[in-house]
């Protein structure tokens, strides 16, 4: 054996020790940097969980269609990634088929029809703080069920209880604790709650915590899957599972009835369509904001000559955070749901003229000023939502965002049931009329009202290129969401980057209010820094944006080509 390793023993061996430290730092800065991409001849699915991802490939070998492989990974994600993959929230499906249609499903979560718009003041009219991101009133009701049922319905091809049993499985059978989500179990035990939930979401049949790599079950939420394996919605939102839901809520003080719950219903809705250079984009409509912004953006930026503006330079993030501040602030004045007030202008928004009156005052050498005065208070979003990308092999594909909300949501549960309930409400304008400079909004568009969905920035998008799939992708991030969504398709559609480089490239963020630019602070030189505070920008350091999954369609090379974010680290793109 020894023999075989003489160089170990040579005057050398220093000079090796230190060339294998600095590769091996060469190594782990690519690895951390640039996600992994997998490649695959027929279908794909990438989602910020392996065990999900396994469970949508399998249905698609089985002749699932994406619709069938998104609802089927969609239900694993919510036994895997309880962080954010769920049925106790909401989210937005985008669907393209082989002919470049396409269409959307709205689940997002509704406010309880005893809400109203001042529920989290106090008597001042002050809002009371953390009010509507905790306990049972930032609870909205769940859409995720009834959102995967409809698209089911509308386009799914394998029985309903084939793409619900491979969560059942996952949930009655287990599946090894990561060491991500142990690290998260630890955190999470010394949460308290109605019924200790969270305390006891991660143990084992014995009491314990669930340790890394020994199988974690949840038996509760299996029994409650089964429900909607065998009765579609109403086994969520009628029955056991909705009797125990109304008697939780009116036992510790939630809002939910049982008729908020009957009354639920998913929608099929246009999506947003935009067109960049020959490209065309399909998003999110109201009441997310991702699609209707991400156009905005991309028709600003199209006019622009890609070799003037080098990726990632001074001029490059000064002119994409101007972009982004105009699209936020059209958000925070015009966008809420669509179903409850005022019409939105989305023809006008969306339009290439607009884009061109938006810049009318955009200069290169000077940051503009975001003015309060002329809307009201931003809520404040928070950082976990989960994403899923499906490319089917008849090149149908899907888009999938969905979420808690908050990391692990309201952090509500009820013990027999399984399942952790969104803090969805937080996501509505608090305060009325205020809108403040920390990014606080309180414009009427998204105010509280009974039976209305609150605004969300997610932004499953997917792209067209000869009326073809090419593009599928989407982020978790809060409002970040969408710049990090735009960018990541730009990086691919105008700086030609290969999908790992555009997600692990460089992003910011600028929302309007607070007026500032959020980078990622490892990516930007100090010159660059100091060229845009010149210019009359405030920027802050973050350590990372969005966590995107995304699939390439090559048709030239006839391969797909999938990657999940190296900030998932549960995360993989498997294809077959
Ligand atoms: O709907 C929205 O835009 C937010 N509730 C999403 C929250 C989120 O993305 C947190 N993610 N990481």
């Amino acid at each position: 054996m020894n023999a075989q390793w003489p160089i170990l023993k040579c005057p050398h061996r220093i000079f090796l020790y230190k060339f294998l430290f600095v590769a091996g730092l060469f190594v782990l800065s690519f690895s951390t940097g640039l996600p992994a991409q997998t490649y695959s001849q027929r279908g794909m699915v990438v989602s910020s969980s392996k065990p999900a991802s396994e469970v949508g490939v399998e249905i698609l070998r089985k002749g699932g269609n994406a619709i069938d492989a998104s609802i089927a990974t969609a239900f694993a994600l919510a036994v895997t990634l309880p962080s954010a993959g769920n049925i106790g929230g909401g989210g937005f499906m985008v669907h393209c088929n082989h002919k470049g249609e396409a269409t959307s499903f709205d689940f997002r979560e509704k406010a309880p029809l005893r809400s109203d718009a001042r529920m989290f003041l106090n008597k001042e009219g002050i809002l009371m703080e953390e009010s509507n991101h905790r306990g049972l009133l930032s609870i909205g009701v769940p859409g995720t069920v009834a959102g995967l049922y409809l698209a089911h319905q509308k386009l799914g091809k394998l029985p309903w209880k084939e793409l619900v049993q491979p969560a059942i499985e996952l949930a009655e059978k287990g599946f090894p604790m990561s060491w991500a989500l142990y690290m998260e179990a630890k955190h999470l035990r010394s949460q308290s709650g109605p019924g200790d939930f969270m305390h006891h979401f991660f143990e084992d049949g014995s009491g314990q915590l669930t340790q890394p790599g020994q199988l974690w079950k949840q038996p509760a939420l299996a029994n409650t899957l089964t429900m909607i394996r065998d009765h579609g919605p109403d086994g969520f939102y009628k029955g056991v599972v909705a009797k125990k839901i109304a008697a939780f809520m009116a036992d510790h003080g939630g809002l939910i009835t049982l008729q908020d719950l009957w009354q639920y219903t998913a929608i099929e809705r246009a999506p947003v369509h935009g067109t960049f250079q020959d490209f065309h984009i399909y998003s999110m409509a109201p009441p997310s904001s991702g699609g209707v912004a991400l156009i905005q953006m991309l028709n600003m930026l199209e006019p622009l000559v890609p070799d003037s503006i080098p990726f990632n330079s001074a001029d490059y993030v000064h002119f994409m955070a101007e972009l982004m501040r105009r699209a936020f602030a059209d958000r925070a004045k015009f966008m809420g749901d669509p179903d409850c007030g005022k019409d939105i202008p989305i023809e006008q928004l969306t339009s290439k003229t607009y884009a061109r009156q938006s810049l009318g005052d955009f200069r290169w050498d000077k940051a503009s000023v975001s003015d309060s005065a002329a809307c009201v208070l931003q809520p404040d979003e928070r950082d976990h939502t989960t994403h899923l990308s499906v490319v089917d092999a008849e090149g149908n594909a899907v888009s999938l965002t969905y979420t808690l909300e908050d990391w692990y949501g309201s952090k509500v549960g009820i013990n027999d049931l399984g399942f952790i309930f969104n803090n969805e409400m937080g996501d509505f304008n608090p305060v009325p009329g205020v809108t403040l400079r920390n990014g606080q909004i309180g414009t009427e568009p998204n105010l509280i009202a009974p039976g209305k969905r609150m605004l969300s920035s997610m932004t499953p998008t997917i792209v067209l290129k000869d009326e073809q799939v090419f593009l599928v992708v989407g982020s978790p991030g809060g409002r970040t969401i969408i710049n990090t969504v735009f960018q990541t398709i730009v990086n691919v559609l105008f700086f030609h980057m290969t999908l790992p480089q555009a997600i692990g490239a460089m992003k910011i963020h600028h929302q309007w209010l607070p007026d500032e630019i959020v980078f990622e602070q490892h990516l930007m030189s100090p010159d660059t820094q100091k060229a845009l505070e010149r210019r009359g920008h405030r920027l802050r350091p973050v350590s990372n944006l969005g966590s995107l999954m995304g699939i390439v369609v090559d048709r030239q090379k006839q391969v797909l080509i999938g990657a999940a974010d190296a900030s998932a680290v549960d995360g993989a793109a498997i294809g077959y």
